[in-house]
């Protein structure tokens, strides 16, 4: 007799902790487990704002589909989706208009297990488990083009994941091969960690080498340098709380708590 969840895929790696799991934890989610949750306590002793870092993260998300709906996108890709929590793409976009199509990507287990869970009853909605690392590949899988029109704009969102990927796989053409396959006028949405203005992130950033997911923190000018051949929308790049924020106390008097870099750009 198991003493699992049933919830629990089969093929979830319990031995290392996992980024959608730990963000989980620091959302106050309850789809971890002790390897998560014992990492994310030994991160929150280096960077006790990491669940200030995830909370206005996820504040940046529900600006960014606001943003995409009120240009007309009704495309989402959301890459690195991670486990679904309120305020997930689908949630904003169908209820802001009905006809928005989703589709969300990860290539871990347990988000995997969420997503398909929550979106089971959704017709206009995907979880595809792939790799954000082979975009070609990505883009041609049949329950992506089902829901999403290639040869019309997109509304991308890669949001605290391209930290997951190291120099050596060259995030900067892999973005450059995004560019490539969307439709023009499609935009791309990132956010970032960064260690500029808090060192003692690189630290934290050092925590992460011994999970399934090691991290590279990325000071403003590499995150700038990625964006080559989208334009950049105003405010550019710059701390996650202060792109575009609804209000000025969101804002705060020391937005680089984030952590976090955000930029908007747009495919000419
Ligand atoms: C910190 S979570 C962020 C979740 C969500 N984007 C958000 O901002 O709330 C990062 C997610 O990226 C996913 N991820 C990391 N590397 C990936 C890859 N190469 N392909 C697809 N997903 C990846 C992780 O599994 C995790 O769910």
């Amino acid at each position: 007799m198991s003493n699992r969840p049933s919830w629990k895929p089969v093929r979830a790696d319990l031995t290392r902790p996992s980024a959608a799991r730990i963000y989980n934890y620091f959302l106050g989610g309850s789809a971890n487990f002790a390897v998560d949750r014992e990492f994310a306590q030994r991160a929150l002793e280096i960077f006790p704002g990491a669940r200030e870092y995830a909370r206005l993260n996820r504040l940046f998300l529900q600006r960014v589909v606001r943003f995409y709906l009120d240009r007309g996108v009704r495309q989402f890709l959301d890459i690195g989706s991670g486990i679904p929590t309120a305020g997930s793409v689908h949630e904003i976009a169908q209820r802001l208009d009905p006809e928005s199509t989703v589709v969300y990507v990860d290539n871990e287990a347990v988000a995997i297990a969420h997503s398909q869970l929550v979106l089971q009853h959704n017709a206009r909605a995907e979880i595809v488990q792939g790799d954000m690392r082979d975009p070609e590949q990505l883009l041609g899988v049949p329950e992506l083009t089902r829901v999403l029109d290639l040869d019309r704009p997109i509304g991308v969102t890669m949001l605290a994941m391209l930290h997951f990927i190291p120099d050596r796989e060259d995030p900067v053409g892999l973005l450059g091969r995004y560019r490539e396959l969307l439709a023009p006028g499609s935009y791309l949405a990132l956010s970032h960690c960064t260690a500029d203005q808090l060192p003692e992130l690189d630290a934290a950033g050092e925590l992460y080498q011994c999970t399934s997911t090691p991290a590279t923190l990325r000071t403003a000018e590499q995150i700038s340098a990625m964006l080559g051949g989208f334009d950049v929308l105003e405010p550019g790049v710059v701390f996650t709380p202060q792109w575009r924020p609804d209000s000025e106390e969101d804002v705060g008097p020391d937005p680089e708590r984030a952590a976090s870099y955000a930029a908007v750009c747009r495919k000419p």
